[in-house]
């Protein structure tokens, strides 16, 4: 299959990576994936892959209307402008749409989906959600004959690193969160990651697949870590847990609880194990009972392996659903259905 890549940053130019250093091994499995042309911003900067063989287009949107592009990835990232604009002309030309953008899926992604249905075409975005664990293809397709009940997990690496240091090492928030930038864990602006936003976007849309709603992070409940304290951190050790941020989503009677907060979690419960940048998501099911996933929620390798998998899929010619059902049978919550959050 032959790909064209918006994108050149940490994410893309991972899956130029991996799609280089896993040629044969792909190969053996039954897929050629190439990537035909790519566009970024600056064609002159220096890449950390190999895109010697790469065509340029310096506007993102004409890889979409390529006639040797059979899927686009997005991997610009934000809500609007460029990204949106490369994902409405790749589903207007009838192609598929492989994204690691949450901002994108949670404004936007049921409308995209309602195109891609529409045009016979695949709108994935596995990557989206907690990088390179595969969460979306576990509820979607794994989990798929269970009623899920409740889904709760570490969904921002950002914050997790600064909640482990600040536990682990007695630094303070502040020295915490400049670590974490050192390390380029945490953006210059961390707002959207340590106010809660970026867990609440990944919380709405595995919401939509988990209930079957229209992702809404207006009806989530959303409180960052920034007033989390040394002496809350010290406190809760000494009753025998840790503060994580926690994306909660729950079936309550007719209605669906949605939170991201800094909660307690006891020591002998596997969440508080959890350090560092890794991310990990609890789901129940009905028939399937609980179940844990961990491991890398973000960084260009770990997500590339996301974006490659949706592709290898797209290449096999399977199909599913975006949100695990047809864009048109998400329902919106009303403000009834919104479970108090306590
Ligand atoms: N990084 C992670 O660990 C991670 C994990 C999960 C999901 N994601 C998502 O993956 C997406 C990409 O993230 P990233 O970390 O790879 O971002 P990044 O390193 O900032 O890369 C963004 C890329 O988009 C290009 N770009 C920006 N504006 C553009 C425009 N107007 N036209 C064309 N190209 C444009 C940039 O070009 P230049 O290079 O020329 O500046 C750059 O190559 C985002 O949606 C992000 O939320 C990232």
């Amino acid at each position: 299959m032959r790909i064209g890549l918006a994108g050149l940053g940490n994410v893309g130019a991972g899956v130029v990576r991996l799609l280089h250093a896993n040629r044969d091994l792909l190969k053996a499995r039954g897929v050629s994936l190439t990537v035909v042309a790519a566009s970024a911003r600056n064609r002159d900067k220096e890449r950390s892959c190999d895109v010697s063989d790469i065509e340029w287009e310096d506007d993102p949107r004409a890889l979409a209307s390529r006639r040797d592009v059979e899927a686009v990835v997005e991997l610009i990232g934000g809500a609007e402008g460029a990204a949106l604009d490369v994902a409405a002309e790749t589903l207007k030309h009838g192609k598929h749409l492989v994204t690691a953008n949450k901002d994108l899926i949670a404004a936007h992604g049921v409308e995209m989906a309602r195109i891609a249905e529409e045009s016979g075409v695949q709108l994935s975005f596995e990557a989206a959600v907690c990088g390179g664990i595969p969460v979306l293809k576990t509820l979607r397709e794994g989990l798929a004959g269970n009623r899920i009940d409740e889904i709760r997990g570490i969904l921002n690496g950002t914050c997790n690193f600064i909640l482990t240091r600040m536990g682990s090492d007695g630094a303070d928030f502040a020295t915490a969160l400049a670590e974490a930038q050192e390390h380029g864990f945490a953006e210059a602006d961390p707002s959207a990651d340590i106010d809660g936003r970026d867990s609440a976007n990944k919380l709405a849309i595995l919401s939509a697949i988990a209930f079957g709603i229209v992702p809404d992070v207006s009806a989530i409940s959303v409180q960052g870590i920034r007033k989390v304290t040394l002496n809350d951190i010290r406190s809760a050790a000494q009753r025998g847990g840790a503060i994580k941020l926690i994306g909660h989503a729950r079936r309550v009677d007719r209605s669906i609880m949605q939170r991201v907060k800094p909660i307690f979690i006891p020591f002998d419960q596997m969440l508080a194990g959890v350090g560092g940048v890794i991310n990990a998501v609890e789901i129940s099911g009905d028939f399937m009972g609980d179940l844990m996933l961990q491991g890398a929620g973000a960084g260009g390798d770990a997500t590339a392996s996301a974006v490659v998998a949706d592709l290898i899929d797209i290449a096999r010619g399977l199909r599913c659903p975006s949100f695990g059902r047809p864009a048109a049978s998400l329902v919106s919550l009303t403000p009834a259905q919104r479970a108090n959050v306590g």
